[in-house]
């Protein structure tokens, strides 16, 4: 049981090394972080097209955590009859402002997620919740820690208000397949329905890949378990832990998670070939 001997993560490995150079991570524009609003549109529409055809609601009530600018929002709005809540980090903070004003139906909060405690102020459960949570702190070595760090906390926020059968898109990240793997399993156990996805269009050279989860069931003990993953991460050790070296499911649960990963694999794989 271990994901580093799938043949497919082996080529995809060998071909990062290789063109590890092409990959360009860079995001700063005049000193200032900026979004691309075109990347993020094509991404976004390639995640409505799996929540159509997943929710049935008619009307669904939403968040969408570190949304700014606020692309896969207008298009939660383009695509059901909604109302909604974004929340991202303030400005003075380093964030990027939402552009969002012509949505009366969208209520922007300006938050730091990372502050303590931080809950949603809503006034009911949420039917859909939406994080693509992402560090500024690129040349930060700490940028992973804090990448998890944030992915959790909008996670936790999230499974916190959402309602019995809500369902969940969540950006996360393969650069250490075995938490990339405990992390999946631990949100299938907390979703009737889950698949995974890598989009081919945008970013196929980043470790980013993206969970949908649907029918939520509120189940405490893997709710506890992301609570401990997020503790672990104020240890600047945290790779040396369990959930970052071993995996935490059964050799079935494993056979099905390793399934589901070769297509993600597969993604990266097509990109460098170019290169060869
Ligand atoms: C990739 S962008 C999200 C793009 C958005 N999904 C869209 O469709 O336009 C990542 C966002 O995370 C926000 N962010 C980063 N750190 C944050 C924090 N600590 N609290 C809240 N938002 C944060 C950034 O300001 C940025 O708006």
């Amino acid at each position: 049981m271990n994901p580093k001997k799938n043949k497919l993560w082996i080529e995809m490995k060998n071909l990062v090394r290789k063109h590890y150079q092409k990959i360009n991570f860079e995001r700063l524009s005049d000193e200032k972080f900026v979004e691309n609003n075109d990347e993020l549109l094509i991404i976004g529409e390639e995640i409505i097209s799996i929540l159509k055809k997943n929710i049935k609601q008619t009307k669904i009530f939403f968040a969408d955590i570190c949304g700014a600018p606020g692309n896969y929002s207008k298009l939660v709005f383009q695509h059901f009859k909604a109302n909604g809540i974004g929340i991202s980090l303030p400005p003075e903070k380093g964030g990027v402002e939402f552009e969002m004003e012509k949505y009366t139906k969208y209520k922007i909060f300006y938050r730091d997620i990372l502050e303590k405690e931080y809950d949603l102020d809503i006034p009911k459960k949420l039917n859909l919740g939406i994080a693509s949570c992402v560090s500024y702190e690129i040349k930060n070595s700490n940028a992973y820690q804090l990448n998890l760090k944030l992915i959790l906390t909008s996670l936790l926020i999230l499974l916190n208000n959402l309602e019995k059968n809500g369902s969940l898109v969540i950006n996360l990240t393969i650069k250490n397949i075995n938490f990339a793997f405990n992390i999946v399993y631990i949100l299938s156990k907390l979703f009737k329905k889950t698949s995974i996805w890598k989009s081919s269009k945008v970013w196929p050279d980043k470790n980013t890949f993206y969970f949908f989860g649907f029918n939520f069931e509120n189940n405490q003990k893997y709710i506890n378990k992301i609570k401990e993953l997020l503790l672990i991460l104020d240890n600047n050790n945290f790779m040396k832990n369990i959930y970052f070296r071993r995996l935490i499911m059964n050799n079935s649960n494993f056979k099905i998670i390793d399934n589901m990963m070769n297509k993600l694999y597969k993604v990266k794989i097509d990109y460098f070939k170019k290169y060869n």
